[in-house]
Formats: C-alpha cells, structure tokens, sequence
C-alpha cells in the first residue's frame, strides 16, 4: 500500500494487500496455536528468528505466542495508519505499555522511567508500584528537561490525558527528554487525530480497547514504532505471553476502516456538548482540549486535528452531585472504559484514577464523559436532566 493515499483509503487497505490474491475478500481468521512444521532445520530456524523478535522464515509460523497471522494483520494495519515501520499488538493497553516498559529498560540505558502527570490510572498504579522493576520520577510536561537523567530508559506521556483532557506539546516533550525515547499514549486521539511519531516520538501506544475496536468488546493494546524497536518489543511478549487474541485482531482490525467516521463524527457532538456544558450553572467547569483557556498554545489544530470525543466536568455540588447525576442519566451508561459508539459516564477518582496518589487524583466533582454516536439533542436532553438532578 502507498503511504501517498489519504488516511481513509489507507484505512479501508491496510492489511489487506493479499486478499485478491487468496481469492477472499473479508480477512482469513487463524485461530490455530500451533503449526505443523516442514522440517526440523526449518521449523528450528523460524523458531529462532520469532524469538529474537523477527518475522517468521520458511519454516512456517511455529506456535501462535510467537506469531499470528490476523494479528499481524492489525498490526499492519496500524503502523500505516500511526506512520510506522511496524506495530506489536497486545491482550491489552496496560500489557502494551507494560511491555514497552521491559523492553526499554532492556535496551542498556538503565532502568529509570519519567512518567508526566496525568495518566490514566493504572499507567500511573504500574509504574508507581514498582512491579515492572523500573524507578519512576512523576513530573509534569515542564519537568521532563530536568527529571530525565543518563539512565532514562523511557519518557511517557498521555496526550489529551485522562480525565482532566490536558495536552502535552508531544515536540517539546521529545526535545525536553534529549535522547531518552519518548513513548505517547494516543488512545484518546487515535491516528485519526494525532500522529506522535510524526512530532519525534519513538513509541506510540493504545489501549485498543477503545476506539481503535470501538465497539465495547474487545480488550486489547498495540504499539507502533520503528521495525528496531519491534523487533526488541516482541521478545518480550513472546516470553510474557501477552499476545492478542487473533479474534480480537480480528475485531480490531474490521474497526479501522470506520475509525476515521467514527472518531470524527463523536468528536462533532463532544464539542457541541462541552460548549453547552460550560454554560451550564450546575457545571463549575467543562474540559475539553481548546474550550476556554485550556490550549494556551493552540496545540488543537497543531498538534491535535480537533479535540476528541471525551468530554469532563466539575460539578458545582462535588461528589454528592456527581452521583445524583449518574443515577439520572438514561443514555449514557454508567460504566469505565471509553471510544465506544454507545456514550458512558464514569466518576475517576472513584474508579479509573482510584489507585493514583492523592495528590494526583482527580477532584471528587468530577465526571468524565465518552460520547458515543447517538444524537446530539438526546444526549443534551439526558445531560440537562442530569444537571437539573444535582441542584
Ligand atoms: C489512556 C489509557 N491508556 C491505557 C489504558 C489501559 O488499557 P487496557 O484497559 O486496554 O489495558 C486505558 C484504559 O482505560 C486508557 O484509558
């Protein structure tokens, strides 16, 4: 596929170069574990080549913690549309990032990691508890230039961050952390709106759970980067196990050809919705990237295309509000997770950002908001009746 056609033609492709020629026209799915092997030289040397990170040889694909092909398929996918040399899909955002984790601590600059609040909840909850075997300095976008030492192994970001929809200028970042790797979380943008590897980053990550799937049933993560950090990625899933299930890659990969439809279209009623709440006096404040004074550099059309499909308030009547609101609300589902077509409310400090210290946990007005692709008006009409619940 030629990277010179437009993101929604790369889209719809990607992945799918082969498919004529096996005379298919939807994806194979592979759901074998195992492969039965030509011979043992070949087989050896495929196994060989799979276990140091590279693709499989003649030899054949060997055994599905190595390689799959409908996961490679999605993974394919991806990089096109992230700008890629090539992506290592996961069973979830959080082995994903955690496997980014062990794979730059690998690499021979040391075992420190500079993680930039906010982050979503259980980024921040793995590298604070020390589990991964890596020593964490949180700071801020600001800091990075002066918390990043000579044994950086990795600087993460999220941009927008979650719940508060703060952005982190991804160029400066990569400039502030010298020639410390920068990983970006884009779940919240996808590749439809902002392409971190583009702005000098190494890394990109996603909990693909979310809109890259869409849907709300599959759970799975992706990286995206150059073939010489796959190649030091996958080593680490095939030794950790963490590989997407191919039905999910399966899943992941019938979504990419509406994300582009999908994001844009959530993201025309988030603003719209964001704009109407902070007009709302039961609403203390609404966030979302570029409403009010909260893109002072004017990174939304920068570095963003657009400010996304997460919106976030704070109430004026604190927790007890936020709860009276949630009880409220018909269409949006009380439930985490988010990018899905069906719109979710969820309350952060009491459920995704439970596990973040305090100081960086989010106030107890808050709400966060996922908007699906129902209607503008009905979902203001089920907000107003929320907001009218809480005074
Ligand atoms: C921004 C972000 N990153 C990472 C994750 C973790 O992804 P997963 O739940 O797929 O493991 C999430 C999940 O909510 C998220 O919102």
């Amino acid at each position: 596929m030629h990277d010179d056609v437009a993101f929604e033609t790369l889209a719809v492709r990607a992945g799918r170069g082969d498919l004529t020629a096996l005379g298919v026209h939807a994806p194979p799915l592979d759901l074998s574990s195992t492969n039965p092997l030509p011979d043992i030289e070949l087989g050896g040397a495929s196994y060989e080549s799979l276990a140091t990170g590279h693709h499989p040889t003649e030899g054949g694909n060997v055994y599905a913690r190595l390689w799959n092909p409908t996961v490679a398929r999605f993974e394919e996918g991806l990089a096109q549309l992230e700008g890629a040399e090539e992506a290592v899909a996961f069973a979830s955002g959080m082995a994903a990032f955690s496997a980014a984790v062990m794979a730059a601590a690998g690499r021979g600059r040391g075992r420190h990691v500079v993680a930039v609040r906010p982050l979503y909840g259980g980024t921040d909850h793995v590298l604070a508890s020390g589990m991964l075997s890596v020593e964490t300095t949180f700071t801020t976008a600001d800091g990075i230039a002066a918390a990043v030492r000579p044994d950086t192994c990795l600087v993460v970001i999220e941009t927008p961050a979650n719940p508060t929809l703060e952005l982190v200028d991804i160029a400066a970042a990569v400039e502030a952390a010298g020639d410390a790797p920068v990983l970006v979380d884009n779940t919240f943008a996808t590749p439809v709106l902002q392409n971190p590897l583009a702005l000098g980053a190494q890394l990109v990550m996603h909990s693909a759970t979310k809109y890259l799937g869409g849907h709300g049933d599959v759970i799975g993560g992706v990286l995206a980067g150059s073939g010489e950090w796959a190649t030091s990625i996958r080593p680490v899933r095939a030794l950790t196990g963490g590989l997407l299930h191919p039905l999910a890659a399966y899943l992941l990969h019938r979504g990419l050809p509406t994300l582009a439809l999908r994001v844009r279209a959530q993201q025309a009623t988030a603003r719209m919705l964001a704009e109407r709440l902070a007009q709302h006096p039961a609403v203390t404040r609404a966030f979302y990237p570029g409403l009010g004074d909260s893109d002072p550099t004017g990174l939304v059309g920068r570095q963003m295309r657009g400010g996304g499909a997460m919106v976030s308030l704070e109430l004026a009547g604190g927790l007890p509000a936020a709860e009276e609101m949630i009880r409220e609300l018909q269409l949006f589902t009380h439930a985490v997770s988010l990018g899905g077509v069906d719109s979710l409310v969820q309350h952060p400090a009491s459920l995704t950002h439970r596990p973040v210290a305090p100081e960086a946990r989010p106030g107890a007005g808050i709400l966060r908001l996922s908007i699906g692709l129902e209607h503008l008006e009905d979902l203001w009409a089920d907000l107003e009746r929320g907001l009218a619940a809480t005074r």
